[in-house]
This record gives C-alpha cells, structure tokens and sequence, in this order.
C-alpha cells in the first residue's frame, strides 16, 4: 500500500469504528459547547455502544504515559508554555520559576479555562515540589495585580479581553491579598513576569531542551501519569480519555 491508500484504510477504519460509537462530548472536556439544557442520549441507539476507552479521534496514548508524552499528544502546540519557559531560563530565573512556566497552563490546554490556575496546580502536586504548584496556583490571581517592583503591569490585554471596567472577583482579590505576604510569592509573581503574552510564532522551542530540569523536578510515576493511584490521576486520565461515558 502506498502512503495515500495507508491514510484512506485508516480514515475508513476510523469512520467504522465512529459509526458503531456513541461519543459524548465530556462536559468538562468542552464546557460551554454541550448545551446542558439537552439530555445525553441513552439508551444508545440500536447497534451503537458508548464510548469508554480511547477517543478514535485523538492520538494513542502510550501505555505508560509521560509528562512529555502528554504535551506531545494532548498539550501541542504548546508554545506559550514552551516560550514562557525559555524566556524563564534566558532571565536567568531558578530552575523551580522554569518548571512553573512550563507548567502553568496546562489547565488550559488539558481541558479547562476558568480556574485554570488552581486546577493545574492540583495536577502537578503529588509530583513537584510545593513551590512550584504553589506558584502555579497563585498566577491565577497575581496576574490580575501589577507590581511595579518587579516591572509587572495589568496586562493590556486583558483590557481589551474582558473590558476596561472589570475587576476580578473577591475570592481571586483575598488570593492576591494572601500571596503577597507568602514567602514564596516572588516565586509565583516571576511565573507571571516570564509568562509571555505576545508569544512569537516565528520561534519554536524544542520540549527537549527541559528535559534536564523536568528529569531533576518532576517525580514521574513508574506506572505512568493518570495510571499511578495519586490523588490527581483521575485528571490526567480525563486528558487522556476525555469523551469516555463515564
Ligand atoms: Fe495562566
Ligand atoms: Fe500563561
């Protein structure tokens, strides 16, 4: 078979495989884009099964996943994270600062926006060191404050994004509030002095170039990320299956 006859055998076993599913679009997954108000179809209809493993649609996962293995088949492109980590390590920040920026959004790029902060945190705790998920966490609310010490402003998209009259929530204010008195705030405010928002398309940052600091800062699980039992794997898991029934 030549490579087109490959990629139209694939494409036809794909769509036989999707008609004889019924994937449900996860809510987390696509929040905003399942109209809640229409209930999931059930029973499925005649001769159709419910999706409750791999997604056709995506790229297979390997079997023992690693944080890599998740930027390359569910984070990509991830050049934000990639260009806010390089941009990290060029200002000369500790190794702790480039993890968190390298991690930051994952929330965003997993699977979820609101929140996105504290939810990537909760991913990366059982396997970084406090500092980092604690930075991570706290960008939620310290990107909306300036300080002038370090040269951050609010940004100015941000103006144009949510409207010049926005003022972010008080939970998000009490978060700010409590950050800037923790010993480790300068650790969460230099994720949002390196956390670059005009990121240049032009520029494309290898993954491997932070292998070293992810091998030396991250405690990868043996049985694989979402597959080990910690207290966040159900999040990795919903990354790597995201349409699964339930
Ligand atoms: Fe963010
Ligand atoms: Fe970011």
């Amino acid at each position: 078979m030549n490579t087109l006859a490959r990629a139209e055998a694939a494409e036809h076993a794909l769509s036989e495989e999707l008609d004889r599913l019924v994937i449900v679009k996860s809510v987390i997954f696509t929040s905003g884009e399942r109209d809640p108000r229409v209930p999931v179809p059930r029973p499925p209809s005649e001769g159709k099964r419910f999706l409750m493993s791999h997604d056709p649609r995506l790229p297979p996962m390997p079997g023992k996943p690693t944080l890599f293995d998740f930027f390359r088949y569910r984070f990509a492109p991830a050049n934000h994270l990639l260009q806010s980590a390089r941009l990290a390590q060029k200002n000369g920040m500790p190794e702790k600062v480039v993890l968190a920026c390298l991690l930051h959004d994952i929330g965003i790029l997993g699977f979820i926006r609101g929140d996105h902060g504290y939810w990537a945190a909760q991913m990366v705790e059982p396997y970084v060191d406090e500092e980092v998920s604690w930075a991570i966490r706290y960008h939620q609310a310290l990107r909306f404050f300036p300080d002038e010490s370090v040269g951050y402003r609010y940004p100015e998209l941000y103006a144009k994004l949510f409207g010049p009259e926005y003022v972010p929530e008080p939970y998000i204010q009490e978060a700010h509030r409590y950050a800037r008195a923790h010993k480790w705030y300068m650790t969460a405010r230099m994720l949002t002095v390196n956390d670059l928002y005009a990121f240049d398309p032009g520029v494309q940052v290898e993954l491997d170039e932070f292998t070293d600091i992810v091998g030396r800062h991250f405690r990868q699980p043996a049985e694989g990320l979402g597959l080990d039992a910690s207290p966040s794997a159900h999040m990795w898991r919903t990354i790597m299956w995201p349409t699964r029934y339930l």
